[in-house]
């Protein structure tokens, strides 16, 4: 319950200097001029709250694309610099910006909205699912030799300017993103964010190194090591978008092989294939772990978005004090990848509190391990074994970037 000083409201130009100042101060980080989160702040969706005159809390609200099952685009809002400062923690400031949020996102007709956590025990309260999107964190040696018949092609990888790179990377992004589950669409300064390359964002690396194959791009950074038996440096990647497996292949192959490098660290999809195309797969070392947070703002129009793995036909109850137009029972049913939604007073064969169907929305986490996490209940046999193969997709979900 929000204490009743607190109130909220968009923001204007003329609050920027507060907001960043306190979006700084909650992350217990220094407010800097040109702060890269503000770059693609939408004022319009932006909100702070206040204490009397005092702002004290901020959160917005970015209008993007996430690509969902089926390769479909849907309107997203996704949710960014939530903050309070320091001293006016527990007073439901998150539990005000949340609602507020929400509403306006189903305001704005978009039916999803996503995050990325900073702790893992904040959200889910508010109805986001965790690991609805995992990644993979991968750490490996250089010099790895493919496992036979892995074939890298003759195709030329060129280094060169950011610059020069900009204009082949934002068009092979934006076809790769429109096809696979969880990535989000760019707007221009959304690169400035992701690629900002700052010296205080760098944490001790190089700048970015740009390398284009005719067939896709890598990003990364290096970190100098090495002995007195020689250089021994870190690439660490910050993305590889290929619009084919074999430049996927061929971009790989150009990091294990470049010389002077020790090993290759990737924040990368779950199911990034290159365990499987190297000799020795155990020294590729790995770590999962959550991205995408994920909130089903409108049931109805969410599951009919989405396109679906095989036939269902299930009533699903829905709890969802946050958003009340959600709570009800609602009749999926999909046929040849398509559904139809609707509101229906027959009994429920699977109850599901809003957070879980937000994890088992992308296909990321299935329904059938949230039932053995308690979350979800199965009222009619073999329903949730169902729902739990339609909602998956052929790769796993995974959002390359950070919003
Ligand atoms: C996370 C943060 C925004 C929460 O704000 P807040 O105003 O203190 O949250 P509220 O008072 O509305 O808390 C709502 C509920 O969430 C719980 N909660 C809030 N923050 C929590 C946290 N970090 N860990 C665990 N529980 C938390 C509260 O205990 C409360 O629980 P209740 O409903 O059972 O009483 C604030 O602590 C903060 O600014 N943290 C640092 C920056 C940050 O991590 N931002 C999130 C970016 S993704």
């Amino acid at each position: 319950m929000a204490d009743s000083a607190l109130s909220i409201r968009t923001i204007t130009e003329s609050d920027l200097p507060d907001f960043h100042r306190v979006f700084a101060w909650s992350f217990l980080d220094e407010p800097v001029a040109d702060h890269r989160w503000l770059k693609v702040l939408e004022l319009e969706r932006a909100h702070a709250v206040f204490d009397g005159d005092e702002m004290i809390g901020t959160g917005g609200v970015l209008t993007r694309q996430l690509t969902v099952p089926g390769g479909v685009q849907a309107d997203v809002g996704a949710v960014t610099v939530v903050g309070v400062k320091p001293g006016n923690r527990r007073r439901g400031m998150a539990s005000l910006l949340m609602r507020t949020q929400l509403h306006s996102i189903h305001d704005a007709g978009e039916s999803l909205a996503i995050l990325w956590a900073s702790e893992g025990s904040i959200y889910r309260r508010f109805g986001y699912g965790e690991y609805a999107s995992s990644l993979s964190m991968l750490k490996m040696p250089t010099r790895m030799p493919f496992h036979p018949g892995v074939t890298v092609s003759p195709a030329r990888i060129r280094q060169v300017t950011r610059d020069e790179a900009m204009p082949f990377m934002r068009e092979v992004h934006d076809r790769v993103r429109r096809a696979r589950t969880g990535w989000l669409s760019r707007v221009e300064k959304s690169w400035d964010v992701h690629l900002s390359d700052a010296e205080r964002d760098r944490g001790g690396l190089t700048s970015y190194r740009y390398c284009l194959h005719p067939e896709g791009y890598v990003v990364f950074r290096v970190k100098h090591g090495g002995d007195n038996g020689g250089p021994s440096h870190e690439l660490h990647v910050r993305e590889l978008v290929c619009e084919t497996e074999q430049a996927h292949a061929d971009l790989y192959r150009f990091l294990l092989d470049l010389d002077l490098a020790g090993s290759i660290s990737f924040f990368t999809a779950a199911d990034d294939p290159i365990l499987h195309m190297v000799d020795n797969p155990r020294k590729v070392r790995r770590e999962l772990t959550d991205a995408l947070w994920l909130r089903v703002v409108d049931v109805e129009k969410a599951l009919r978005l989405r396109r679906y793995s095989s036939d269902v036909d299930s009533v699903l109850e829905v709890e969802d004090p946050l958003c009340p137009w959600n709570s009800g029972r609602w009749r999926l049913t999909a046929k040849g990848g398509e559904a139809v939604v609707t509101r229906t007073e027959d009994p429920a064969d699977v109850s599901v509190d809003v957070a879980a169907l937000g994890s088992a929305y992308l296909g990321g986490t299935r329904l059938s391990v949230l039932r053995r996490a308690h979350r979800v209940v199965e009222h009619t046999a073999g329903h949730v074994d169902a729902l739990s193969l339609a909602f998956l997709d052929a790769r796993e979900p995974h959002c390359p970037e950070v919003f």
